[in-house]
């Protein structure tokens, strides 16, 4: 057997395909290991979204470059969304790499390491527009332990918003079949998963490109929750205007799918929303969200927002601290604007705004989010409710699990035994700002 080890940046999406391919790797005798030194095959996953998070791959790649001088027989591969955009040129940049995988076509590994090991440099990057690549062969998943298992239902991204890169790392937006994403919770939930979390960039476009136009997001999650057993459902990323009324309305009267809505709004101010060509203005997502807390009782709504996009004034930013107010966003992601190649907005260079003020503007958003996030917590002091446990650790000399409400709280309770897995009952007894303290019933 050899050894292959997968470091893995970025998103859900990465940590899905990183299982994916793990699995493959299975059959054909590589298994995993956690300690990149005694690897045969090292593989670097990696991440685009901003410069920050490309130039991490290429300094963790580098150490395995000088390994390699001493082992000749190590294989490297550069894979991802870093991966699917420079393609070749990741060659010249560092020559060690024996192979480049896009995210396109993760399934041909396996031809590629064959490829690789008679010693030849593989570059696969080339565009799909076709869901059979995404699913080409029935690999198991070699997932990683934990009581959550991430399915995609969609790859890819048609919305070209000004700043992201997405659309060009991962292509036109493409879903799978149901009849596959069945067998994958099926299969998850039969080895123990508690909770399916669908995946996409868009999750409310699945099944758009589908010649049955009725079998959407909703019914997706109708099926699903059909599957016998006790476990719970979540999807994210909503997109604010792709959101149906038909999802809205079958949330709550799915019993496994959780009141859990990641909204991203990006900008508070409607001029922000514009250049980074969103489809709403501020006045839409606050209805969206509106009708989303009236007919969900007790969700938490999270969003993402970018601090100094090019032209964002100081009264537009604003804005953006007033909406988290407003909306009473419950948690929030956030970045300071990164201009990536090819995109729109990367282009409004007499636009970007200095480093300090893009630096200053996160601090502020920071707070703000924190400030929220713990007033969001709070409301659930004294609330009955159920926790799926996620971890048992010693937490500052005590025995403490750790788990999520079916509304995304992270609750710590004291507890002896180790409950990973099950659902208990907790009563909430105080609030942090990232996490809430409760007591088993
Ligand atoms: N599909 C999701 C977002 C996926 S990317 C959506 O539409 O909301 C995840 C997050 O990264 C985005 O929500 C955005 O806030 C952030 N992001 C994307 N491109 C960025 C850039 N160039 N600079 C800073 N943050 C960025
Ligand atoms: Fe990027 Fe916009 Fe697509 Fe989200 S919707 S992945 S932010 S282009
Ligand atoms: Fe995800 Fe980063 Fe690619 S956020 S889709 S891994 S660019």
């Amino acid at each position: 057997m050899k050894k292959v080890y997968i470091e893995t940046m970025g998103c859900q999406m990465n940590k899905s395909d990183t299982e994916r391919m793990l699995g493959m790797l299975s059959h054909f005798d590589y298994v995993e290991t956690k300690e990149p030194r005694e690897a045969d095959l090292l593989m670097i996953n990696t991440c685009s979204i901003r410069q920050l998070s490309e130039d991490k791959a290429y300094s963790a790649i580098g150490l395995w470059g000088k390994w390699k001088k001493n082992k000749p027989d190590l294989k490297i591969g550069f894979c991802g969304c870093v991966a699917q955009q420079k393609g070749e040129a990741l060659f010249k940049r560092a020559h060690y790499i024996d192979f480049v995988l896009g995210t396109h076509h993760i399934y041909k590994l396996p031809e590629i390491i064959q490829r690789v090991n008679m010693g030849e440099k593989v570059c696969e990057c080339e565009e799909s527009h076709s869901v059979e690549d995404d699913c080409a062969k029935d690999y198991p998943i070699t997932r990683v332990k934990s009581v959550n298992a991430w399915i995609p239902i969609t790859e890819g991204c048609n919305n070209f918003c000004t700043y992201c890169i997405v659309p060009y790392t991962r292509g036109r937006e493409r879903s799978r079949l149901p009849e596959i994403i069945m067998k994958e919770a099926k299969d998850a939930l039969a080895q123990g998963y508690k909770e399916i979390t669908l995946l996409g960039q868009n999750v409310d476009s699945y099944g758009k490109d589908f010649q049955d136009k009725h079998y959407r997001l909703a019914q997706l999650l109708q099926d699903l929750n059909a599957i016998e057993g006790k476990f719970r459902i979540r999807f994210v990323t909503s997109y604010p205007t792709d959101i149906s009324d038909e999802l809205i309305d079958i949330v709550p009267k799915l019993d496994k799918v959780c009141e859990y809505f990641h909204i991203p709004m990006q900008s508070g101010s409607s001029e922000v929303l514009k250049k980074m060509n969103r489809r709403y203005d501020r006045e839409t997502y606050a209805k969206i969200v509106q009708k989303v807390r009236d007919n969900v009782k007790d969700v938490t709504i999270t969003s993402d927002f970018i601090a100094g996009f090019p032209g964002e004034t100081e009264e537009q930013f604003v804005e953006t601290l007033t909406a988290i107010d407003e909306f009473e966003l419950d948690y929030s992601n956030t970045a300071a604007y990164s201009p990536r190649e090819k995109t729109v907005a990367a282009k409004w260079v007499d636009k970007f705004i200095d480093e300090d003020v893009k630096v200053e503007r996160l601090k502020r958003l920071n707070d703000k989010v924190k400030e929220n996030c713990l007033k969001s917590n709070k409301k659930f002091i004294g609330r009955e409710m159920e926790v799926l446990i996620e971890n048992f650790e010693n937490h500052k000399g005590k025995n403490v699990i750790t788990g999520r409400t079916r509304n995304n709280k992270i609750v710590h309770i004291p507890c002896d035994t180790d409950r990973t897995g099950e659902f208990v009952n907790v009563k909430i007894t105080g609030a942090k700002t990232w996490y809430i303290n409760g007591e088993l019933i």
